[in-house]
């Protein structure tokens, strides 16, 4: 099947869960308000893969933070999606194969990593399912 329907309707602020996505892990994220402001607090032109938050979420629901759980860099998953792991210094993901950290709008800021997490093309169906792919 090539795409994959979340049910986001459980995901509290402030947590991250681990899906799947053809076959790659998926992060999805419901960021707290402190996150977003986080986010968007970092000038663009410093980060290594210049994005905005806004960019990399939909209009009105930028809190959903939905990307590929694949470091950019060889493709091991970071940590930060499930209980007690570790965000990193950045608060987002932590890559522990070779100290990639990315921040609260998984974007590359420390590490090898050459690129942010990757956000797959996705859509809403309702307040509480997405569909990715
Ligand atoms: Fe993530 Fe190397 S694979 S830092």
């Amino acid at each position: 099947q090539s795409t994959t329907e979340i049910d986001i309707s459980k995901i509290e602020p402030g947590q991250a869960v681990k899906s799947s996505f053809r076959k790659q892990p998926l992060f999805v994220r419901n960021l707290t308000p402190a996150e977003i402001a986080e986010a968007n607090k970092v000038p663009v032109n410093s980060l290594r893969d210049p994005q905005t938050l806004a960019e990399r979420t939909k209009p009105g629901k930028e809190n959903w933070l939905i990307t590929l759980g694949v470091c950019t860099h060889l493709g091991c998953v970071p940590l930060g999606a499930g209980e007690g792991e570790n965000k990193g210094p950045f608060g987002g993901y932590f890559c522990p194969c070779h100290g990639s950290a990315y921040d609260t709008a998984a974007r590359i800021r420390q590490g090898p990593a050459p690129r942010n997490l990757e956000v797959p093309p996705y859509n809403f169906n309702s307040d509480t399912v997405v569909t990715v792919g």
